[in-house]
């Protein structure tokens, strides 16, 4: 299952949006401050709000710091904020629609409250059926009802429970490999699905050895191809501190090469191997990944969408992923699926979203890389003064 399509109302600092067709790879390119992040939030409050063990929308929305910090500043008379989101199967056929909207009451009490919730399911032949449709006659008589959606509820999702799964399993993802190494050390809180990767080495040390052996062993190839003196992925218990550890061999002029531990690999490497770790974790719900070019090299991150795709693939994930990026090198790679390319314009009224354009797809299926076919269209339009 991946997310197909994303309209967006009044959140954050989209007045409007809209992308479609998106695939299981999604690249959100756009300069600083454009937006890219608040896209990705839109998914995770779907996210926030569907879980239902420390979840729901009044939570979603309060840990965003309330109606206020999410409705978009430039929003006129209507105020409604609205997510909409199309799901898809492993073969793009849609089955899922999910539409919230949500706003503070004009009068009485200031709670936010759902005005707009449906789920509507569709059938291979086409044909669709609305499961739920609120506000409906029992919220005409009883408005605390719609302080929580359906979605949250386990009572109320038994019908698309599937899709509250699908938007509760959703993975974000803001690797600070420093969190990563000494994550023993800094201790500290660690929030909602560990964002920064601080737990990074005991989600390695959870999984049952012979998946973890076959994990690393798919990271441990990509990065050869990368890293060409790699030798061994291996994951140890410390001897005396029992914790987990990753340790790296590399091609040495000493017979036995030279080890590595988590805390002593680059950055980027460390990031790298980070996010092919996750993609191959299990489910189906996306991953949502921001800029995984951090420190690293150009020539590597052009490598990335490859390196990453056949992580993918060999793994059998159907896992979606999408990125947030600035890096135009990301985006040389001439793999890249043109719809899964998202364009991120900023503007006095509010950041404007766009997939690729007809003329650009035709560019990029006559072989050139999305950075060619693509980049220099934003560039002429200013669209990336920000970020070069
Ligand atoms: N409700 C809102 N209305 C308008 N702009 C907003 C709102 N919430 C956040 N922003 C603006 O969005 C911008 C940040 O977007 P972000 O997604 O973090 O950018 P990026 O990830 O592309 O660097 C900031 O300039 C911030 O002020
Ligand atoms: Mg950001």
């Amino acid at each position: 299952m991946h997310i197909s399509r994303l309209k967006l109302k009044n959140w954050r600092n989209f007045k409007s949006g809209e992308i479609q067709d998106l695939p299981e790879s999604v690249y959100i390119l756009g300069p600083n401050a454009a937006g890219k992040s608040n896209l990705l939030d839109a998914i995770r409050f779907l996210r926030d709000v569907s879980k239902h063990r420390g979840g729901g929308l009044q939570d979603a929305i309060e840990r965003r710091g309330g109606v206020g910090k999410i409705r978009c500043l430039h929003a006129r008379a209507d105020t409604e904020i609205l997510i909409e989101a199309d799901v898809v199967d492993d073969s793009d056929t849609l089955i899922w629609r999910y539409e919230l909207g949500f706003n503070i009451p004009p009068k009485g009490k200031r709670d936010p409250q759902v005005t707009k919730e449906r789920v509507t399911s569709f059938q291979p032949d086409g044909a669709s059926a609305v499961l739920l449709e609120r506000p409906g006659p029992p919220e005409k008589s009883d408005e605390l009802l719609l302080r929580e959606t359906h979605i949250e509820q386990i009572s109320a999702n038994a019908k698309f429970r599937d899709l509250a799964d699908f938007f509760s399993g959703a993975t974000y993802v803001h690797l600070v490999p420093q969190l990563l190494k000494f994550g023993d050390q800094i201790g500290g809180r660690v929030i909602d699905d560990d964002p920064f990767g601080q737990e990074f080495m005991l989600r390695i040390a959870r999984t049952t050895p012979r998946i973890r052996e076959a994990r690393l062993k798919r990271i441990e190839t990509a990065l050869r191809t990368i890293v060409p003196h790699l030798e061994d992925l291996r994951f140890l218990n410390d001897d005396i501190t029992g914790h987990p550890h990753l340790e790296i061999r590399f091609k040495h002029h000493r017979p036995r090469g030279a080890r590595q531990r988590e805390d002593q690999f680059s950055d980027g490497t460390l990031r790298i191997m980070s996010i092919l770790w996750l993609l191959q974790e299990r489910g189906n719900s996306p991953l949502l990944l921001e800029e995984p070019e951090l420190s690293l090299n150009e020539e590597i991150v052009a490598q990335l969408p490859r390196i990453m795709a056949s992580v993918k693939s060999k793994s059998r994930s159907g896992r979606q992923y999408i990125i947030t990026t600035h890096s135009e090198a990301l985006l040389s790679n001439s793999g890249i699926d043109p719809r899964g390319i998202v364009i991120i314009t900023p503007s006095d009224d509010g950041s404007s979203v766009r997939g690729v354009s007809e003329d650009e797809k035709s560019a990029l299926c006559a072989g050139l890389s999305a950075a060619e076919a693509v980049l220099p269209n934003a560039r002429k339009t200013g669209q990336l003064d920000l970020l070069l």
